[in-house]
């Protein structure tokens, strides 16, 4: 236990103010952050691998993001960007530019997820001229309205919304272990026909302005799209000149082994929505095409007052460079194959565990009821991270029933540290 504590108290004591709506993994009250370690308010260190969601992918406090953010404040914290342009804005779209495949060479910057998904909607609908958007079952793309239509990861997250965005169509995501036996080649082959079935039988493929797809499902449970279904998908687009939008919020920046998880399919999308990480934790998004499509969608067709803010974009500039120079892509594939392996030991010795998968840094536990029947286990899941924290060590869950802790580290994670969240679970797992 580290002696940092401040004489804060429990907060949550004091949160009567703050909205009920909100939903908390814990209960807990945070003072501060050092590195990979968050810290409560009673002064204890916890290996904090949930990084508020993927968000401070380099710890805390990271001292090159601070420098920057410091230096930007002194400077210039914001005119908006329809004022004229300042230069971390300019150099950061230029930047995140160089990490994207050709020819997808243009940024609108925004402020969450949620609004690069929003963005991507606008854009397909003007620039197509089509109504419909087609997304898959189990998808979370975030809370507002547009991206709220898109999102069936919970039916909390719809309930009582409605009407929702019209012309919005569903089609199964392959979910290949907890709906196909572990078979990628019939998760493909199946959600491929049901996808055709949708643009023969309910919506044709003309009426279609985009796919979009998240690479890696996130909130749904963690589960990798199977590269020839992401290949298959990308024909199908071409085929219909329809967009396909990868929303890359959560498996991007690095955080699979590739700056973007769709890489290591080989596929370029026509859109790349992008948010979470880009800032170590400042509000920083953003939508990225190649130049002609954001022309044909015409200027004032869209617009922010806070996206693209100078002082997140410093921020966003200094955690390119550091995955740049620290090779950090490389070290979350190696770090990435290291947790996966001892999660799977693991999970050998303890039939609780149905599945481990996810690539690099962004790897699933699936707890069951029954292995046989893969009858999915949320409690258990839920003890499991409950009594994580107790013992220092921060993961989270996901997925419809929540049974699916999700590991998150820093991108800049060593294999100490690995080795320790690892520890950690496992004796969390004997205590529950
Ligand atoms: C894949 C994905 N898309 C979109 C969002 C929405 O992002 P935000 O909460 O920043 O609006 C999230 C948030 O978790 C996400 O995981």
């Amino acid at each position: 236990m580290d002696d940092v504590g401040t004489a804060v108290p429990n907060l949550s004591a004091l949160a009567g103010n703050l909205s009920p709506v909100l939903g908390r993994y814990f209960e807990r009250s945070w003072s501060h952050g050092a590195g990979h370690r968050l810290y409560d308010t009673a002064g204890r260190g916890y290996l904090d691998f949930a990084n508020g969601i993927a968000v401070t992918v380099l710890g805390h406090a990271h001292p090159r993001v601070s420098a920057a953010i410091h230096a930007q404040v002194d400077r210039l914290i914001g005119p908006t960007g329809a004022i004229g342009y300042s230069e971390p804005v300019v150099r950061l779209a230029r930047m995140v530019a160089d990490t994207l495949p050709a020819p997808i060479d243009t940024v609108f910057f925004v402020n969450s997820g949620s609004e690069a998904i929003e963005s991507a909607i606008k854009l397909a609908r003007r620039v197509t001229g089509r109504p419909a958007i087609i997304a898959f079952e189990g998808g979370f793309h975030g809370r507002t309205l547009g991206a709220a239509s898109v999102t069936t990861s919970s039916g909390n997250y719809r309930m009582g919304y409605e009407p929702l965005l019209p012309s919005v169509y569903f089609t199964p995501f392959p979910r290949v272990y907890a709906d196909f036996g572990g078979d990628e080649t019939e998760a493909t082959r199946v959600c491929l026909q049901h996808l055709r079935r949708l643009t023969s039988a309910t919506v044709p493929a003309a009426s279609v302005a985009a796919i979009l797809i998240e690479p890696v499902q996130g909130e749904g449970g963690y589960h990798p799209a199977p590269a020839p279904f992401l290949r298959a998908l990308r024909d199908f687009c071409d085929e219909h000149a329809i967009l396909l939008v990868a929303d890359e919020v959560q498996s991007g920046y690095a955080r699979t082994g590739s700056m973007w998880a769709l890489e290591q399919a080989r596929v370029v999308p026509d859109a790349v929505c992008m948010a979470k990480a880009m800032a170590n934790g400042l509000p920083l998004a953003a939508l990225a095409t190649r130049r002609e499509l954001q022309e044909r969608w015409g200027k004032g067709a869209h617009g922010s007052t806070y996206g693209g803010n100078p002082v997140a974009c410093a921020a966003g500039i200094a955690v390119l460079e550091t995955i740049r120079d620290e090779g950090l892509v490389e070290n979350t594939a190696a770090r990435g194959e290291e947790l996966s392996r001892s999660l799977r030991s693991i999970a050998a010795e303890d039939e609780r565990i149905g599945d481990v998968r996810g690539p690099g840094l962004m790897v699933g536990v699936e707890m069951v009821a029954d292995a046989r029947t893969r009858k999915p286990d949320g409690a258990l899941a839920q003890a499991v991270m409950a009594r994580a924290a107790d013992l220092g060590l921060l993961v989270l869950t996901c997925g419809a029933e929540h049974q699916v802790i999700r590991w998150l580290p820093p991108l800049d994670v060593s294999a100490s540290e690995i080795a320790e969240g690892v520890e950690l679970f496992g004796e969390a797992l004997r205590a529950v």
